[in-house]
């Protein structure tokens, strides 16, 4: 049975990681897209997103087309937003609930300095686990992206192969 990758991303980070991973593991991958786009600049950017986030926001999503049924592990990948994990997920698992009881899970944040960790323990929660397989954090992957960066994700790919 196969992984699936589902993400969101504003910035393109958490895509270049979930392409890697893809690149790495052949996993599959659900890009989540939220019918009205967030802002991607300036203040607008953060207060819009981050009251979102706060606010624990459902924003309805452009249609999806998966099988969850095909895949055994979900990997989520997400930007973090005020120490939380980004509303479109939360639109997903809701929407998918049923579905997803019973996998396997991992997860992987993105972020500038800190907060994934209080965004992994409530996206386990809104899952209804009480936590990940693998869970690894990276810091603006692309935006500030590195040699050391990419082999960071190239190991977390690598430990999802076991
Ligand atoms: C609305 C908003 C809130 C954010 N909140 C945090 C935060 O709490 N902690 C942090 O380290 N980075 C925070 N960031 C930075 C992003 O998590 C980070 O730049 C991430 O790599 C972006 O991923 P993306 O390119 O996939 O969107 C925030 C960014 C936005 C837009």
């Amino acid at each position: 049975m196969k992984d699936l990758i589902v993400y969101y991303s504003l910035e393109g980070n958490t895509e270049y990681v979930a392409d890697k991973i893809r690149g790495e593991t052949g996993a599959d991958v659900l890009k989540l897209v939220p019918k009205k786009a967030y802002h991607d600049k300036g203040f607008a950017k953060f207060f819009w997103g981050g009251k979102s986030a706060v606010m624990a926001e459902k924003p309805a999503l452009e249609e999806y087309k998966v099988e969850l049924d095909e895949y055994e592990r979900i990997i989520f990948g997400f930007p973090v937003w005020a120490s939380n994990f980004t509303p479109p997920l939360r639109t997903f698992i809701t929407e998918n609930a049923a579905k997803l009881k019973g996998k396997r899970f991992a997860a992987y944040a993105c972020q500038s300095g800190a907060g994934a960790e209080k965004a992994f323990e409530k996206l386990a929660k809104c899952l209804g686990i009480n936590g990940f397989e693998q869970t690894a954090v990276f810091i603006d992957p692309k935006a500030r992206a590195s040699e050391d960066k990419d082999a960071q994700i190239a190991a977390f790919a690598i430990s999802l192969k076991k």
